[in-house]
């Protein structure tokens, strides 16, 4: 293999200094190792809802002593058997949330319904004194948002917690932080997809059931792709840019799907920021090819990132028109060639950090990395995202640690969601309402 499409030993040492310098920040919400903790001490919690989600939950957090599941609640008698299954904790159950609510020695409440259920819930719980996890998206109506910050603002001492997972990956918050840094540059541009092909049914052993186990396909219940999909990737756009969106187009439809469903089997959406950055999102059901990931791109450098994977690209050298510039590489001294910077370097947390490991470490790092950068190697998180999210909201509830996923990334995120949808059904540009005005827009209009 010629030396210029090699990962060489003096580019992985850049990469290193590069990453290190960005894991020596602390890192908010890395799991720690686990204590042996008394029973007496752990957090006492509910969940409502135990279909995919709730039991995704629940199977993490059968492995989390810091928090103990006493109640369950569901109105799908064949689901509030396996959310009890899968906990194992002999918790009491319920049907009607509300009695569940009520009981005295319950901590925290987990919230894993369909989304239009979930700001009432919300509401319900603070108002009962608990401390509150809620998947996401956080809310579905405009209006539900302003809600939620009130009733959050009678109970600042309870945590509120949303269910973006990817604030509690390792390797996310080392891209952010290498983002920070100024890895990438200034960000511009984010493109995000989640692809599928599927049709997103579940199988239903009774039409009567069709509503309640298939809610995602109709608008009553569901924000669709937006909701289920883009929410978790608007988050990431949010987080990298550092800005909500002022703007978004979007259309969608229901043209490959067509069986009763209310919500789009596609959808683009275009969302703008204040500094002209744009995230353009696509989602559709009949195409896996590209499956999912978000692609953050700055006038330096280029992250592909997911779940359990993050690549970087650097800028090449050439692009630089004079030392100091904007477009300084980030690499101080680096000569980079246009195709060495389109190679990609794997970023995982352990690649970083190499300046105070011994000689043996530092080969073995090494070798790892280049293993990497071959597919022969996959960097694994010492926890799934999903396990670290469960064990941070316990340590929040518990310890009082910072919520890692805390109320107005989810108001910024259910909004990207709302906004997006009603793009998509009016046909027209829709503004955020605290847009700062640019060009043409109307403060606060809906179209
Ligand atoms: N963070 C993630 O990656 C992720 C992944 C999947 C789903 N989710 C979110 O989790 C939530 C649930 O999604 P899901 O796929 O688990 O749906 P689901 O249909 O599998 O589960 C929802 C459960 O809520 C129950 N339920 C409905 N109404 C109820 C009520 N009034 N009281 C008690 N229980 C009730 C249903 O019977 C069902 O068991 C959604 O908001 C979804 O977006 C998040």
């Amino acid at each position: 293999m010629e030396k210029d499409q090699d990962v060489t030993r003096r580019e992985f040492l850049k990469t290193a200094a590069a990453i290190a310098a960005a894991s020596t920040l602390p890192i908010v919400g890395s799991p720690a190792i686990l204590s042996a903790q008394n029973s007496s001490n752990a957090v006492r919690y509910g969940i409502i809802g135990t279909g995919t989600e709730g039991c995704t939950l629940l199977k993490f957090l059968a492995t989390i002593p810091e928090g103990r599941c006493i109640a369950t609640c569901d109105i799908y008698p064949p689901n509030l058997k396996k959310g009890v299954e899968t906990i194992g904790s002999n918790p009491e159950t319920y049907e009607d949330y509300r009695k569940m609510l009520e009981r005295k020695d319950m901590d925290a409440v987990l919230i894993a319904t369909p989304l239009n259920l979930h700001a009432q819930m919300v509401l319900d719980a603070l108002s009962a004194g608990k401390h509150v996890f809620v998947e996401k998206t956080m809310y579905f109506k405009e209006e539900e948002g302003d809600l939620i910050r009130k009733a959050a603002a009678e109970h600042p001492k309870l945590a509120l917690q949303v269910g973006l997972q990817r604030r509690s990956s390792l390797l996310y918050q080392l891209a952010m932080e290498m983002i920070k840094q100024g890895a990438l540059g200034r960000i511009m541009f984010v493109r995000a997809q989640w692809h599928r092909n599927s049709d997103w049914r579940r199988p239903v052993p009774d039409p009567k059931f069709e509503r309640l186990l298939n809610w995602r396909m109709y608008k009553e219940y569901s924000g669709g792709m937006l909701a289920e999909l883009a929410s978790h990737q608007t988050d990431v756009a949010n987080w990298a840019i550092g800005a909500e969106p002022i703007s978004v187009v979007a259309t969608g439809g229901i043209d490959y799907w067509k069986d009763g469903r209310t919500t789009c089997d596609n959808v683009e959406a275009i969302y703008e920021y204040p500094g002209g950055q744009k995230l353009c999102w696509s989602g559709i059901l009949y195409n896996n090819h590209f499956e999912f990931d978000e692609q953050i791109m700055g006038d330096r450098g280029t992250l592909i990132i997911t779940v359990g994977k993050g690549m970087y690209f650097r800028e090449a050298v050439a692009k630089v028109s004079s030392p100091g510039s904007a477009k300084e590489n980030w690499w101080a001294g680096a000569t980079v060639s246009n195709q060495s910077a389109q190679q990609g370097i794997p970023i995982f947390p352990e690649a970083g950090a190499i300046g105070d490991l011994s000689f043996v470490d530092r080969e073995t790092r090494f070798a790892k990395h280049w293993l990497a950068t071959k597919g022969l190697y996959t960097y694994q998180e010492p926890h799934d995202p999903w396990w670290s999210e469960m064990y941070n909201f316990m340590m929040s509830v518990r310890d009082g640690k910072p919520v890692i996923a805390p109320l107005e990334i989810g108001v910024a995120d259910a909004q990207a969601v709302i906004y997006g949808n009603r793009a998509v059904e009016t046909g027209q540009k829709v503004y955020w309402p605290n847009a700062q005005p640019q060009k043409d827009i109307k403060k606060g209009s809906k179209t």
